[in-house]
């Protein structure tokens, strides 16, 4: 689908129905009148196909506990060739109420308190807290960025850190939010290596795995060197990132191993025991089965509007640093260039009007960065793009 039709047909005003990114503004910057352009969902309504589904379900009248059964399995495995993601049999799956609730699952089945988790960052947020707030030990290897702007893996640092630490478990992030990379095998391989030669176990947070702006194919961690550390590996991944279904509440742990399945197992006996949410599986079928033209006009527009991004600004401001936008929908802005990093804060919300995620929510070296969130329509990030130059004017 193009880029015009996709708007005019999708593009929906989220004011005043109950939306976190809009509604919550007053809750989360304290000023409700900003303009949003942070949390990572979108003012467009999911493909036909997916509310018809859920039409169908409401219709039925009856909201009784559910169950996955085999189309299921089909509609994701068909999707998950199509697009190099996580092949799955039926019995590695366990299903979560959202990838962050994982995060937080995660560390608990399988760290000690006191134990270190890796991250590397900057990486999101959610991820920092689940390490926190269960009292591991949070260690960060910080990615670097190479002579031409793209931001890498340091290997030799992430070895530090897990010998340093004895790290048990590293969150890796791919695509990586927010830097926007899509991970090339071989830089895969060099973590998973890494990480398998020193026991730390990896979970492999996949969710932006279809918001893919590069030619390249997205690499799943299960899938590199034909599965050679899926026996190392837990992969974390939703549908609700690429058709906007978030607020459904469902996603998938992957566990290939059959002895980190039956650790997950016995810790979750004792924890989860929630059934399947049956909007999020009807949802997220109708996705995989029939999804494929509303993600091309998705996939459209934000392409269209990192461009817009990327001009405007390169035109205003050329000491603004963005990397390059492989996947997801989510633009890394360094700002450091252009504004005091004491006072980026001050700038986007009080100059600019503008609600997006600050830097030091990624990483506490990133003061001075911002993310942007780019699966809006043109006419809101031109909108965006003209707060953010006219609050740049002011600093001429
Ligand atoms: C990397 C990453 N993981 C997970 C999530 C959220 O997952 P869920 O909505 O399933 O909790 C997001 C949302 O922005 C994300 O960017």
């Amino acid at each position: 689908m193009d880029l015009e039709s996709f708007v005019e047909k999708f593009a929906v005003e989220r004011r005043g129905t109950d939306s976190l990114k809009w509604d919550g503004l007053q809750e989360r910057y304290g000023d409700p009148d900003l303009f949003a352009m942070w949390v990572a969902d979108m003012e467009f309504k999911a493909p036909d196909q997916i509310l018809d589904a859920l039409h169908e379900r409401i219709d039925h009248g009856a909201f009784g506990y559910g169950m996955i059964d085999d189309s299921y399995f089909e509609a994701y495995d068909a999707w998950a060739v199509r697009h190099h993601e996580a092949r799955v049999q039926r019995e590695w799956v366990r299903f979560a109420t959202g990838v962050v609730n994982s995060f937080f699952w995660m560390v608990n089945a399988f760290t000690e308190p006191g134990d270190a988790v890796m991250l590397a960052t900057p990486v999101y947020y959610p991820m920092h807290a689940a390490i926190r707030n269960n009292n591991r030990k949070l260690v960060s290897t910080e990615l670097v960025r190479d002579e031409s702007g793209v931001y890498r893996y340091d290997l030799e640092d992430m070895e530090r850190v897990i010998v340093e630490n004895d790290v048990k478990l590293f969150i890796a992030c791919s695509p990586h939010n927010p830097v926007g990379r899509v991970w090339t095998e071989p830089e895969l391989e060099g973590m998973l290596e890494l990480c398998a030669r020193h026991h730390v176990l990896v979970v492999s947070d996949e969710i932006h795995q279809d918001i893919l702006l590069t030619d390249r194919p997205f690499v799943a961690a299960q899938e590199v060197a034909g599965g050679k550390y899926a026996n190392n590996l837990i992969t974390l991944n939703a549908v609700s990132k690429t058709f906007n279904l978030a607020g459904l509440i469902h996603s998938h742990i992957i566990i290939p191993d059959p002895d980190l399945r039956a650790r997950y197992d016995r810790w979750a006996k004792g924890i989860v025991q929630t059934e399947v949410n049956l909007l999020g599986v009807a949802a997220a079928k109708a996705g995989w089965l029939y999804g494929e033209d509303w993600l091309e006009g998705m996939l459209a527009v934000v392409r269209r509007n990192d461009a817009a991004f990327r001009t405007r600004l390169a035109e205003f401001s050329p000491h603004i640093f963005m990397p390059t936008l492989e996947g997801s929908y989510l633009l890394w802005m360094d700002l450091r260039g252009q504004t005091d990093p004491a006072k980026t804060r001050e700038f986007m919300a009080k100059t600019c009007r503008l609600a997006v995620d600050y830097g030091e929510w990624f990483s506490p070296r990133c003061k001075g960065f911002v993310r942007f969130n780019l699966a809006t329509t043109p006419a809101n990030v031109d909108h965006g793009l003209d707060l953010l130059t006219e609050g740049l004017a002011t600093l001429h």
